[in-house]
């Protein structure tokens, strides 16, 4: 009797040495943060308390769908990573960039997973195939952000961050048709390059610049540019001009500023002037500003990438640690089908050279924001001397 009273002492006090090392192992990792949250077991919950203050380790995801816009790698990426390391220091970021490739992108995702990230940032390259990405996270108790792109597939991802993308394409058409308006051409003819198909942005901006231009012009000829590549953009519009002829349309929309590069080559060259068809774009593309600045388009539409990678971070980091996101963060809910999934939704501005009308020029918005970092004005004006002179930009 006495000795077995005993034993049961004895595995009592090693289990509770087990329950100490493992908490004391939780909070070094720090692991358990955000698994804790969603409810997978008391040590997790242990590490998640012990948090990144602690000097915990650990580590999130973020997967960005493409590098042939810039703003993915020259903004998003580092804006992110930054504002992470600042807020949640020693836990790493495991990035990967899908090139477009959705299948890539399904597999970067499972990679991440298996290594035990405890936060997936998601931007999705198809934003229905994602779905799966989402359910095989969350079956893992893992929480998703749908970062700028919206993750649909049945799935319920936790947060989607992202502007007001109805409004792009809005603020897209509403700048095209003051411009054309100004110009005094009656009747204006447009032909429009739409965004991927399986990106739910896409969508939205097609749906935005319709909901302006019908009624109010023709739309001549209408695509889609598969991936957002500007390569097919400026095979569309090569097509176009072929079907309709160089005088057949007045002004082109197209959903970006890659896709705005190439059919503006397109156009130059079939031997069309660029600066005598106003074209839009988006995403303030150094490249587009400084075609901008020398009349070839007329306008794009600037979203401040910075807020939108920092507020992602903070949510991140608030998510690894087990907390909920600091107050006033989500201003929103977006319904992706299936739920209605909490938001943080920025405003887009819409900017031509000198502004005006629906439009704010550059020098109050990306060079007044240094966009492009402390030297935006060098990067803006080399080989633009005079046309930035003329616009105010110095
Ligand atoms: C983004 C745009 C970008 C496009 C191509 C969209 O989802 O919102 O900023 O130009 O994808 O990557």
């Amino acid at each position: 009797m006495k000795l077995s009273i005993s034993l049961v002492s004895i595995s009592v006090a090693l289990v509770a040495a087990a329950a100490v090392t493992g908490c004391k192992k939780g909070d070094k990792t720090g692991n358990g943060g955000a698994a804790g949250t969603a409810g997978t077991g008391s040590s997790a919950g242990m590490a998640g308390a012990g948090g990144a203050a602690g000097g915990a380790t650990g580590s999130i995801a973020l997967l960005l769908p493409e590098s042939q816009t810039t703003r993915y790698e020259s903004a998003d990426h580092p804006f992110f990573e930054a504002k992470f390391k600042q807020l949640c220091p020693g836990i790493d970021v495991v990035y990967s960039n899908a090139n477009q490739v959705a299948a890539d992108q399904q597999q970067q995702a499972e990679a991440a997973i298996a290594r035990g990230v405890k936060v997936l940032v998601l931007d999705p390259v198809d934003g229905d195939a994602a779905g799966a990405i989402v359910k095989n996270a969350k079956a893992k108790s893992i929480p998703v952000i749908s970062y700028d792109r919206l993750i649909k597939g049945g799935s319920s991802p936790d947060f989607y961050v992202s502007f007001d993308n109805e409004g792009v394409g809005k603020l897209q058409a509403q700048a095209l048709l003051d411009k054309l308006t100004k110009d005094g051409v009656a009747n204006p003819k447009i032909t429009m390059i739409n965004g991927s198909p399986t990106d739910n942005n896409a969508t939205l901006f097609k749906q935005g610049a319709h909901s302006v231009f019908d009624g109010k012009v023709t739309v001549v000829k209408e695509d889609a540019a598969a991936n957002w590549k500007p390569e097919e953009a400026q095979q569309l519009m090569e097509q176009f001009i072929a079907k309709i002829g160089k005088d057949g349309f007045d002004a082109a929309y197209q959903a970006n500023d890659g896709t705005s590069g190439g059919a503006i080559a397109a156009m130059k060259a079939a031997g069309i002037d660029p600066k005598k068809k106003p074209t839009v774009g988006q995403d303030a593309e150094l490249a587009a500003i400084q075609r901008i600045l020398a009349g070839e388009q007329y306008a794009t539409v600037y979203k401040r990438i910075q807020p939108q990678a920092e507020k992602t971070a903070e949510l991140a980091c608030a998510l690894f640690k087990a907390q909920q996101p600091p107050a006033g963060l989500v201003n929103g809910k977006v319904n992706n089908g299936t739920a209605d999934v909490a938001s943080i939704l920025l405003v887009p501005v819409a900017v031509s050279a000198a502004g005006g009308g629906v439009t704010q020029s550059v020098a109050d918005t990306v060079v007044k924001d240094k966009f492009y970092g402390p030297d935006t004005v060098a990067k803006i004006c080399k080989g633009y001397e005079d046309a930035c002179a003329a616009a105010n930009i110095k």
